[in-house]
């Protein structure tokens, strides 16, 4: 399956979004990653649904809404109206997961299910059916910047071969600290999906970092 390379707009500047994404777009972004926190679920606070909506309307590329914020089901609806073309949330933040994915697939938005670091990734197996993809945390969610876990690196082979072995048409996101040095080994392990905070942003040839990661 072909590589798709999400920046995410956490490492932009904020002040000046839409250029940011533009400049992402012209790079060779896939789609635009953004990454929503409480300050609750994560120790960060950044934008909420109406930021979503502003960035949609600049973008040409698919939204990757990337909720870490508690309850998740209480603004499934605001993000889905805002335009997000795939919407994830975290395992650990609801116990609703099965219910948060159909909402969110019967919107018609690729529903996605994100898991952090230290959650095994075998304690999502039985929620798979229910998701078109999955975030697997390399760092742990908060900030842009960190260094990737290589413990990660197993995490995506297991739910690779789990998702081989059930036939399933599920992709595989790695969020958190994908660099040029570490991209093909994601791949090797099933990533297909590869979110970009600072390596792309703070690049001054973005369009080299993403087709690297693309394995151009
Ligand atoms: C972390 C975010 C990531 C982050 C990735 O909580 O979910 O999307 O922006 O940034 P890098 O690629 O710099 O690790
Ligand atoms: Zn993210």
């Amino acid at each position: 399956m072909a590589v798709k390379v999400a920046p995410s707009i956490l490492s932009g500047d904020f002040a000046k979004v839409g250029a940011e994404v533009s400049r992402m777009e012209k790079a060779g972004a896939d789609m635009i990653h953004c990454d929503v926190m409480d300050g609750l679920f994560v120790p960060n606070l950044t934008f909420g649904h109406k930021m979503v909506a502003d960035i949609r309307k600049h973008a040409n590329t698919p939204l990757d809404v990337h909720l870490m914020i508690i309850q998740p089901e209480r603004y499934l609806d605001k993000f889905i109206s805002s335009g997000a073309d795939f919407l994830s949330f975290h395992v650990e933040a609801t116990e609703q997961p099965k219910d948060n994915l159909m909402t969110i697939r019967n919107a018609g938005v690729k529903a996605g299910l994100a898991v952090c670091p230290d959650t095994p990734i075998e304690d999502i197996y039985p929620l798979l059916d229910f998701c078109d993809y999955v975030v697997v945390m390399g760092v742990y969610p908060g900030f842009s910047g960190q260094s990737y876990i290589p413990t990660t690196t197993d995490k995506i082979r297991k739910l690779a071969s789990e998702i081989s072995r059930r036939k399933l048409p599920v992709e595989i996101e790695l969020d958190g600290g994908a660099n040029e040095d570490n991209v093909r080994m994601l791949v090797e392990a099933g990533a297909t999906i590869l979110v970009s905070g600072s390596c792309a942003f703070n690049s001054p040839t973005p369009e080299k970092v993403i087709s690297t990661f693309r394995g151009e």
